[in-house]
């Protein structure tokens, strides 16, 4: 793990990193309120052929943290700015639910950095009234009880019941990440999902080859919502990840990788 500076639009900070393999980069952004250690599997196993960047967004992990609202645009300027930083102009971006809304940031302003785009357990609208209340709640759940307190609210929803009953050290890890990220980042992130732009208008405008990836069970971001965005991106492929919820990478790790490998062979 190496600690990047870089450049973003608010002020420089310290991402920590994750760069390994050669070949074809192909950058991870991870969901919320995780970290990139969400990723070990796919690191592990895509090195072998790319070269595999994970990060901590602001904030999360091991990354330092600046502000309390993280917009999606914010964190696309800082996926930007560490790009600059290792050397690399164009990549593999692959985004799962908060990272997939993060690289809709990224896609509508540096889509010539983009190779090719995988979209997992993410879905392309904004959030209504409900939805922005819940979060700012969340929110608030966070500083007043605790990351632990976030995580018992949301693993139910994260995983699916197959892997709740039959693989319990896939929930232990989930909440060990969730429990070791700061409340205040898990706040922030909140309130800059809660105002995230809706990006259905965007998904036609995808020119670059697309794989959406879903868990069959994910209780967040539906299979149904996958198919939407498939049917809206001119070159996109869907791939559902049969006794998966919404984090399918960590629940069918072998599932998820085959998938993302046959499609970077063909790119
Ligand atoms: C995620 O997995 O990143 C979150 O569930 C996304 C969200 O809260 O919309």
């Amino acid at each position: 793990m190496k600690k990047i500076r870089i450049n973003s639009i608010d002020s420089p900070l310290e991402l920590a990193c994750r760069d390994e393999g050669a070949g074809q980069p192909v950058i991870f952004l991870h969901a919320f309120p995780l970290s990139q250690q969400m990723w070990n599997e796919q690191a592990a196993a895509l090195s072998q052929t790319n070269r595999v960047i994970t990060f901590d967004w602001r904030g999360f992990g091991e990354s330092e943290l600046r502000g309390d609202r993280f917009a999606m645009d914010l964190l696309a300027e800082d996926l930007a700015g560490l790009m600059n930083e290792i050397g690399i102009d164009r990549a593999v971006v692959c985004g799962l639910s908060m990272g997939g809304y993060a690289a809709f940031a990224f896609y509508r302003k540096y889509a010539d950095r983009v190779k090719a785009l995988i979209l997992a357990d993410t879905r392309a609208g904004a959030d209504n009234e409900e939805g922005k209340r819940a979060r700012l709640e969340m929110a608030e759940l966070a500083l007043q009880s605790g990351a632990s307190a976030v995580a018992d609210r949301m693993i139910h929803r994260l995983l699916a019941p197959v892997t709740l009953q039959n693989k319990p050290a896939i929930a232990e890890r989930v909440r060990a990440i969730i429990a070791g990220n700061r409340p205040e980042t898990i706040a922030a992130a909140q309130r800059g999902m809660a105002e995230r732009p809706d990006s259905t208008e965007l998904l036609a405008t995808i020119s670059c080859p697309t794989l959406i990836i879903v868990g069959s069970d994910d209780a967040l971001t539906s299979p149904n919502e996958a198919e939407k965005m498939r049917d809206q991106i001119s070159d996109a492929g869907l791939v559902v990840i049969s006794e998966a919820g919404h984090l399918s990478n960590l629940e069918q790790p072998d599932d998820f990788n085959r998938a993302v490998a046959n499609f970077l062979k063909q790119l």
